[in-house]
């Protein structure tokens, strides 16, 4: 039913309201307390003569009804569509599959030594760990390295100026006098921890890993040393890993060894001499363990410095010492 004039105006703007604001301001001008145009006409109909009002007041409640619910359905579409508006653009979408979540991982050094101390643990051995910033007396003196001895130059160890007498450890032997000081035998340990020097190529950098060893008792031999590196180096590396025994010097065994192991695989033909070194070792020099208060006429055994990444660089075949450290992921994620 179209609404006589001046009413039928308000059909039309209520459906053409965009906004409930819009809608409000309708419904004021209509409706308000005071001033509201049809409010004003509802008054006025009790002016008018009995007649005339019944007329008059149906007329204006008609009205009054159909714009009343025009204005609520106006105000649910309203509504509705700015719900689909939000809908479009709110972030929270409970229904999206997220992308997977990032999970970290330790370094493959850090797992392999976990290995290395699970595989030492069978063969009776204890772990423990020793400082990084080491003493002069320590990391040279306790283990009879001669004043004379090349890493014992500023050339190949980072000495700390800050502190007297103080290096970044060159290897973990240190640990051994640590150990021994004030233990009586017989004893196994494996000390695994970072080690400085400065070097760098593809088989040398300034930080890397040793597991450093020693076993000492009444009876135990080099052929027990031997054994048990094999047996090392079989777990660690590779059941049929190629080796071959070298003697080698070290201030602090007599006699001393070192093993290297055999690159595998044509690609690495090239490679200088084909073999790696992986540890040195040997008998610990009677010296040292005098110098712990060890009697070396009821007490022997050995002790052994394994490099971590060039077990697992013979393991996995991996040419340079570099990619440990770089961080790239793709090199990172393969293990
Ligand atoms: N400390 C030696 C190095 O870093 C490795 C080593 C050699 C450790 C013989 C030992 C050993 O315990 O007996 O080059």
């Amino acid at each position: 039913m179209t609404l006589p004039a001046p009413w039928d105006q308000y059909p039309v703007r209520i459906s053409a309201a965009t906004s409930q604001a819009e809608l409000e301001a309708i419904e004021h001008e209509l409706f308000g307390r005071k001033a509201g145009v049809l409010t004003v006409a509802l008054q006025e109909v009790g002016k008018l003569s009995p007649e005339e009002r019944k007329n008059r007041g149906s007329e204006l409640n008609a009205v009054k009804q159909q714009i009343e619910a025009a204005l609520q359905a106006k105000l649910v579409e309203l509504k509705s569509a700015s719900q689909g508006f939000l809908a479009q653009t709110d972030a929270l979408d409970v229904t999206l599959d997220l992308p997977a979540k990032e999970t970290g991982r330790l370094h493959p050094i850090h797992e392999y030594i976990r290995e290395a101390e699970e595989v030492f643990g069978r063969m009776g051995f204890d772990a423990v760990t020793g400082p990084e910033l080491e003493t002069e007396h320590f990391n040279f003196n306790m283990l009879n390295i001669p004043e004379t001895h090349p890493a014992r130059d500023l050339q190949d160890t980072f000495w700390v100026s800050s502190l007297d007498r103080t290096v970044m450890r060159t290897h973990t032997s240190p640990v051994q006098v640590r150990y021994m000081t004030g233990r009586k035998p017989p004893f196994r340990m494996i000390c695994t921890g970072k080690v400085y020097r400065k070097d760098s190529d593809a088989t040398h950098s300034p930080m890397f890993h040793q597991i450093e060893g020693l076993m000492i008792g009444k009876t135990v031999t080099l052929a027990n040393m031997k054994a048990v590196m094999e047996e090392a180096v079989k777990n660690l590396v590779d059941p049929d890993v190629e080796f071959r025994w070298r003697t080698g010097y070290f201030p602090f065994v007599e006699p001393g060894l070192e093993m290297d192991l055999r690159w595998r695989g044509d690609e690495n033909q090239s490679r200088e001499g084909r073999w790696l070194e992986v540890v040195g070792c040997g008998m610990v020099h009677p010296n040292v363990l005098k110098n712990v208060g060890i009697d070396p006429d009821l007490w022997q055994g050995f002790a052994f410095g394994f490099g971590v990444e060039r077990m697992i660089m013979i393991r996995h075949q991996i040419p340079d010492i570099r990619l440990f450290f770089g961080g790239d992921l793709r090199f990172l994620r393969q293990f």
